[in-house]
Parts: structure tokens; sequence; C-alpha cells
């Protein structure tokens, strides 16, 4: 599977960077995040807490808290520049072309209006629906996300449903207008298992009917595993490793990425023990010079903490920030990474993997 090929290409973000005025400086949490998402694709966004993963998707939205802006980059959707657009224009895309499910269900629903009436005002905003339609085709929504008795239900206020039907709703409403591309930070989070299982069942059925491209933001790299067609590691607010999902879960590259699968449960495969990344996410106010992961790399020379590595692309259109992958890196020959071997070669590194 290439990235590059012929596949068609509904959103790309070009070396997008989103920084926040605060008290105590200026925080940089999105810097450096590239990405392609081909049409009627899934990609996963994977990354520790902090790393910027709903920042960028909020960005791509420009739905930022007020001390956020957006300082450079671009977001291609169907050959416009979204950054370049009004605010008015904008408004016209969200939820109807591109529609998001929040991190937190419960402060994107209103707590004074009825679901039906949530789902309704978005159909008649959008498309323009009489409100009897709107009405009608709100309990269709309500139905086709799976919650019991959707005509009584579609009367009911968000504190009188569950945590996993609230999220249903969630998902209603951003369905609401068939988007071409819908994006999920981390939809599922929040929910137990089963529900967890439903909920990504329906988010595939839906793509395989109508054709959606998805945004899939996790912790959850068995959810990963079973979702998504392509996946971008972000790292201290950068995009470090971009790749389809073979690649990734076979050959992964980055030192970081390594540690990641190792530390985080899978349910994909067997783990006898998970091993947590040893130290911490650098702060936003103290970010290393040089390649931001290089305080806590098993292979980093003085080459990694002095001068950041830039986000490069090989022949399949995976992409690597990472200079083990590169002409200059003059490290070990054979590189131990998290107790295992791989050979890194002066001028190109390859990775060995266990089978
Ligand atoms: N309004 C804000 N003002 C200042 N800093 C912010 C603001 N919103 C987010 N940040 C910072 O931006 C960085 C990225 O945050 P983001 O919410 O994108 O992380 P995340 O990867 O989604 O984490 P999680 O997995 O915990 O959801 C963090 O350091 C966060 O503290
Ligand atoms: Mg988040």
């Amino acid at each position: 599977m290439s990235i590059q090929g012929t596949e068609d290409i509904i959103l790309e973000v070009k070396n997008l960077q989103t920084i926040f005025k605060t008290d105590t400086g200026d925080v940089r949490a999105v810097d450096g995040v590239s990405f392609k998402l081909p049409k009627g694709k899934t990609i996963g966004i994977v990354g520790e807490s902090g790393s910027g993963k709903s920042i960028t998707s909020l960005s791509i939205l420009q739905l930022l808290a007020s001390n956020g802006k957006i300082t450079n980059g671009e977001v291609f959707y169907k050959g416009d520049d979204l950054l370049k657009l009004t605010e008015n224009q904008m408004r016209k895309l969200r939820g109807n072309e591109i529609s998001m499910i929040f991190q937190e269900p419960m402060t994107s629903l209103n707590p004074v209006y009825t679901v039906g009436q949530q789902i309704s005002e978005a159909l008649m905003l959008h498309q323009n629906m009489s409100k009897k339609d709107a009405f009608i085709r709100s309990v269709e929504l309500l139905q086709l996300v799976g919650i019991p008795s959707p005509d009584k239900r579609v009367k009911n206020y968000p504190f009188e449903l569950s945590g996993g039907m609230r999220q249903r709703v969630m998902i209603a409403m951003s369905l609401a207008c068939d988007p071409e591309i819908l994006v999920a930070d981390e939809p599922t989070t929040a929910l137990d298992v089963t529900i967890q299982a439903q909920i990504l069942e329906l988010i595939k059925e839906l793509q395989d009917r109508l054709g959606m491209s998805v945004i899939f933001i996790t912790h959850d790299l068995g959810v990963v595993a079973e979702t998504c067609d392509y996946v971008a590691v972000m790292y201290a607010g950068q995009v470090v490793e971009y790749s389809d999902i073979r690649t990734l879960f076979h050959q992964p590259k980055l030192p970081y990425t390594i540690g990641l699968l190792k530390s985080l449960p899978r349910h994909d495969i067997e783990q006898d023990k998970l091993e947590p990344i040893k130290g911490n996410v650098p702060s936003p106010h103290e970010m290393p010079v040089g390649c931001r992961f290089s305080p806590r790399c098993p292979a980093a020379t003085d080459l990694c903490r002095t001068k950041m590595p830039q986000l490069e692309t090989d022949e399949n259109g995976n992409q690597v920030r990472c200079w083990i992958y590169t002409d200059e890196w003059t490290g070990e020959a054979e590189v131990d990474i998290y107790g295992e071997t791989r050979i890194a070669k002066s001028g190109g590194a390859k990775t060995v993997l266990p089978d």
C-alpha cells in the first residue's frame, strides 16, 4: 500500500504550526505536522498525552481557544487551503463537509436542549431541512447509531442518557450531514469495551456505506490496528513517523514508535509484558534543541541532540523524522533499541525486527 500512488488525497496538512500564548510564555502545541488523508481511508493519529493530537484536529477545523493561533502551514481540502477561508466559509464547512466527534462529549452536547433538537438544528442549518423533516431524520439517525427506542430517546435531554448513548448521539450529530471527512478524537476511550467495539464497527460500516474519510485519534494501538489504513505518530507537537498500517506494525522505524508499540496494550498480538518508555515528554516551555525525543532515545548521538531532523519521505511515501535514516548518521553500526538489535548502517539504516 503506497501513500503516494494514484490515491485521491482529500485532505493534506502541510507543516502546521499552532501556538498558544500563556502567562509563562508561548506553547508550541503543534509544530511541524504534515500528513495526507486519502479519500475513503482512515488515518490514525497516535502519541502520548500532550503530544498535540487534539490541537492538530482543532487547528484543521479552526476551533482553537482564544489564546491559540495557527502561525504556519497549509491545510488543503479539495484544492482549497482551509487556513485562507473566512470564518463564514469555515462555518459552512464544519459539521457539513468536515465534522468532528470531540474528546469530551458532555462539553459538546448542550444540556438545555433535547438530543432531537440538537440534531435537528444541524440539519436545518446545513441542509435547509424543514423542522418536521429534520425531526424525522433525527430519529432515523439515532436508529442508525444503534440507540434503542429512538422515537422516545429523541426527546431526552443529554443527562437522561448513559455515557455510551451520549457518545452515540455525538456520532449521530457528526454524521447528520453525510460529511466527507469525520474527525474522531478518542471517540471510545470513556466507554466500556463492548460499546467501544460496537461504535468502532458502526464508524466502519458508515464509512463503507458513505465513502467517508476518517481521522481517528486514539491512544489505543489495538484500535489503530483494527481501524486505520495509515498512521501518523506524534511526539511533542510533531509528526515523527507516518506510514501505512502494515509497515508501522511490522517495520516501525523510529526508536519512539518502537517504544510506543512496546508500551501500549495491543489486542492484535500477544504481549509478554509492557515496557514503558523511560523519561517524560518534554515540557512545551523547554523543548530539546535537536530531536525532541533525543533525551529519551536509546540510540541518540550528539547529532540527534544538537540538530532537529526533518520529516523525510521514502520511495513508498512513508515518512520518518530521525537522523538514523539519513546519510548524516554516523552512529553505531549496530544499534540496540529496547533490548533488540536493529542494524543501523551509516548512510541509511535498516531495522531488523523480531517475527
Ligand atoms: N488553550 C491552551 N492554552 C495553552 N496550552 C494549551 C491549550 N490547549 C492545549 N494546550 C497545550 O497543547 C499541547 C497539546 O495538547 P493536546 O490537547 O493536543 O494533546 P493531546 O495529544 O490531544 O493529549 P491527550 O492524549 O491527553 O488528549 C499540550 O501541551 C497542552 O497543554
Ligand atoms: Mg486530546
